[in-house]
C-alpha cells in the first residue's frame, strides 16, 4: 500500500497522473492588440481571437476563462500554469517552438512599418535608417527583426504594450513603428496623418495557439476544433468581421 502511494506521489510530481478532460481551459490574451484582442466601447473583451476562442470553446464544450497577460510574460506565465493556452497572435518561431507546443496556424500576419506622413527614409536601408527611432513591442518577432537589421544603427525603443508604442508615434517620440500589419492598419492608418512605409515583412510561420509541451491532448482538441470552424464557415465569418482584406 505504501509503495503504491509513494509511486503515485512521484507520478503526480512528474505530472503524469493528470487525467485532465479539458472541460475548463484558461486562455491568455494581451490587450489591446486590435483587431486581435481589445475592449469595445463597453469595456467588453472582443476581437478576432476572442471570438475565435469563444467559438472553439463552444465546439469543445469547454468552459473557458480569459486571462489578461502582458505580452513579455506570455510564455513564462504559460509554463507557470497561470493559464493553459496563449491566444495572442503569437507567431510560430523555432525559438518559441523549443519551449511551447503550437497548434496549427490559424492566421498569417506580416510585420508592417508605419510612420507619420512626413517620414521619408527607406526602411530597408541601413544608411537611411541610421539615427532613426524605431518602436516595437518587446519580445515580438518585430523586435527580433528590427534588432537584427538595425541594432546599433537606429535607436530601438521597446514597449511593453503596443498601445504605448502607438501613442509615442502620435506624440512624435518615434519616427516609425514596426508592428503586426493588421494592428498598424487598424490603429495607426485609421488616423489622419499616418502612412504605411516599405513593404510588409514576412516573419514567423503564421499565428497559432501556444500550449505546454506535455499538453498534447489539448493541442489535438484545439486543432480539431479549429479545423471544424474552418470547414463550417465560422472561421471565415469571424475573420471578415475583423480584417479588411
Ligand atoms: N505576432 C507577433 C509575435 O508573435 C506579435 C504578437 C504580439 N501579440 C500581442 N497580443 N501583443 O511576436
Amino acid at each position: 500500500k505504501l509503495i503504491v502511494a509513494a509511486s503515485c506521489a512521484l507520478a503526480m510530481a512528474a505530472g503524469t497522473v493528470q487525467a485532465k478532460d479539458w472541460k475548463e481551459i484558461r486562455l491568455a490574451f494581451d490587450v489591446p492588440y486590435e483587431p486581435f484582442e481589445y475592449r469595445d466601447e463597453n469595456g467588453e473583451l472582443t476581437g478576432f481571437e476572442v471570438e475565435l476562442a469563444e467559438a472553439m470553446c463552444e465546439e469543445l464544450k469547454a468552459e473557458c476563462e480569459f486571462v489578461i497577460q502582458a505580452w513579455d510574460g506570455m510564455i513564462p506565465g504559460l509554463l507557470a500554469r497561470k493559464y493553459d493556452a496563449i491566444f495572442s497572435s503569437m507567431s510560430i518561431t523555432e525559438e518559441r517552438a523549443e519551449r511551447v507546443l503550437f497548434s496549427d496556424p490559424y492566421y498569417i500576419t506580416p510585420g508592417g512599418w508605419f510612420a507619420r506622413d512626413g517620414f521619408s527614409a527607406d526602411v530597408t536601408s541601413k544608411e537611411e535608417m541610421e539615427g532613426k527611432t524605431i518602436g516595437v513591442q518587446r519580445g515580438t518577432t518585430m523586435d527580433t527583426h528590427a534588432t537584427e537589421e538595425f541594432g546599433g544603427i537606429a535607436t530601438i525603443k521597446r514597449y511593453t504594450t503596443a498601445e504605448d508604442m502607438v501613442l509615442d508615434l502620435e506624440g512624435q517620440r518615434l519616427d516609425v513603428v514596426f508592428v503586426d500589419y493588421p494592428v498598424g492598419e487598424q490603429t495607426i492608418l485609421s488616423q489622419e496623418g499616418f502612412k504605411e512605409v516599405g513593404a510588409p515583412v514576412k516573419l514567423g510561420q503564421g499565428v497559432a495557439v501556444a500550449m505546454r509541451k506535455r499538453d498534447k491532448e489539448l493541442a489535438n482538441k484545439v486543432n480539431a476544433a479549429l479545423k471544424k470552424l474552418k470547414n463550417d464557415g465560422t472561421y471565415d465569418a469571424i475573420m471578415e468581421k475583423y480584417f479588411n482584406y
